[in-house]
C-alpha cells in the first residue's frame, strides 16, 4: 500500500481525520495518456515558439469536466513568474482565464490585471497589452473559457495574436468549436486542434486506457486495505455512472470515500458506491439508473436502454 493512512476497523475517526483523507482524494491527479499527451504537446508549443517568426497557435477542446483546466494548471506550475527587478516579474506562460460575457475591454482589463496592472480600463487597450506582454517577457499566452469569447472579442484575440508574435493556446467546452465555422482566418491561425476526450470503453486500448486511470487511483486511496476499482464490475459501473468524463469519476470517489470513512470502514466497497452515486445528481442524464444498486450490470446494455429512453423523450 502506497499511503500512511491506519486501520480504522470499524470506528468512525474525527471529522480532523475524515477532512484528511477527502482532501487527500481530491489531491489526487492522474497523469493518464490523454493527459500525458496535452502536457506534452503544450510544452512542444511553447519550445517551437520560442523566438520563432510565426505564432504557434493551439486550440484546446474537451467537454465540461474531462480536465482541460486540471492540465493547463499542471503545466503553468512548471513556469511560475519570477522577480527580474525590484519592479516587475517576468511572466514566462501568462494564463488568462476569459471572463464570463466577455467584451473586448474586460479580456483587456483581465489581461492586463493577470499582467500585474491592477488597473481596470475601459478601452481595448492593445498597444497597452502588448508592450506589457513584451516587458513582462511573455513566452506562452493560455486564454482559457474560449466558450465566453463571442465575434468581437474573437477579433481582438485575433489582432493581439498578429502582435504579439507568442504561442496563443485557447482552450474551451467542445461547444466552443463553433468559433471556427464562420471564421476561416481563426481557423487558420488555429489549425492545431487537440481534444482532452473522455475515456471510452470500447476496444482494447481504449478500456486498458480507463482501467489504468482507475488503478492508478485505487492506489492512492486514503484507506489500509486496498480498494478493487478495476474488477470488470466495478470498473463497468464506473464507466457507466461517469461516461469516462473525470470530474465524475472523482467526484464519485470524493463521496464513496465520505462513506465509507463514516462507517469506519477500511476500503471502498460497492455499497459506498452505492450512497455516493444516490450523492450525486447527474442532471445532464435523466434517464441513468444506479448501476451500484444493481446486482446483475450489462454495460452495454443498460447504455442502450438510457439511449432508447432519451430518444423517446426528444
Ligand atoms: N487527470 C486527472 N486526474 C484526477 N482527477 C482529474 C483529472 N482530470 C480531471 N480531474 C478531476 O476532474 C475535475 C474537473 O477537471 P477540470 O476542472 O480540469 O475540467 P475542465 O475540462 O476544465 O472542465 P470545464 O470545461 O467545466 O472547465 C477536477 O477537479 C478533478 O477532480
Ligand atoms: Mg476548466
Amino acid at each position: 500500500m502506497e499511503n500512511e493512512f491506519s486501520e480504522m476497523k470499524g470506528v468512525r475517526p474525527s471529522n480532523e481525520e475524515l477532512r484528511r483523507r477527502v482532501e487527500h482524494v481530491k489531491s489526487i491527479i492522474v497523469h493518464h495518456p490523454i493527459y500525458m499527451t496535452v502536457l506534452e504537446e503544450l510544452e512542444m508549443r511553447f519550445a517551437l515558439g520560442n523566438d520563432s517568426l510565426t505564432s504557434e497557435c493551439l486550440y484546446l477542446y474537451g467537454p465540461t469536466g474531462a480536465g482541460k483546466s486540471t492540465v493547463i494548471r499542471e503545466f503553468v506550475s512548471r513556469y511560475p513568474p519570477f522577480s527580474k527587478t525590484s519592479e516587475y516579474s517576468s511572466v514566462p506562460v501568462l494564463h488568462v482565464k476569459v471572463p464570463l460575457k466577455a467584451t473586448a475591454s474586460s479580456l483587456a482589463s483581465k489581461v492586463l490585471l493577470d499582467l500585474g496592472y491592477p488597473f481596470p480600463t475601459r478601452r481595448t487597450e492593445l498597444n497597452h497589452v502588448r508592450s506589457l506582454i513584451m516587458e513582462r517577457e511573455v513566452k506562452m499566452l493560455i486564454l482559457e473559457g474560449a466558450e465566453h469569447l463571442n465575434s468581437k472579442t474573437i477579433n481582438w484575440v485575433k489582432t493581439l495574436i498578429g502582435e504579439v508574435n507568442i504561442p496563443v493556446v485557447l482552450c474551451g467546452i467542445s461547444e466552443s468549436m463553433w468559433m471556427f465555422v464562420n471564421d476561416p482566418q481563426l481557423n487558420r491561425l488555429f489549425t492545431n486542434k487537440l481534444e482532452l476526450a473522455p475515456f471510452r470503453y470500447g476496444n482494447k486500448k481504449e478500456t486498458s486506457a480507463f482501467l489504468g486511470f482507475l488503478h492508478v487511483m485505487e492506489r492512492q486511496l486514503p484507506f489500509a486495505k486496498p480498494t478493487n476499482l478495476t474488477e470488470k464490475t466495478i470498473a463497468e459501473r464506473l464507466y457507466y455512472a461517469s461516461l469516462g468524463v473525470a470530474s465524475y469519476l472523482m467526484q464519485l470517489m470524493i463521496e464513496a470515500t465520505i462513506c465509507a470513512v463514516n462507517d469506519g470502514d477500511d476500503s471502498i466497497e460497492l455499497e459506498h458506491l452505492n450512497q455516493a452515486f444516490e450523492r450525486i445528481k447527474l442532471i445532464s442524464r435523466p434517464f441513468i439508473v444506479n448501476p451500484f444498486a444493481l446486482d446483475d450490470f450489462e454495460l452495454e446494455a443498460e447504455l442502450k436502454r438510457e439511449k432508447g429512453n432519451n430518444f423517446r423523450a426528444s
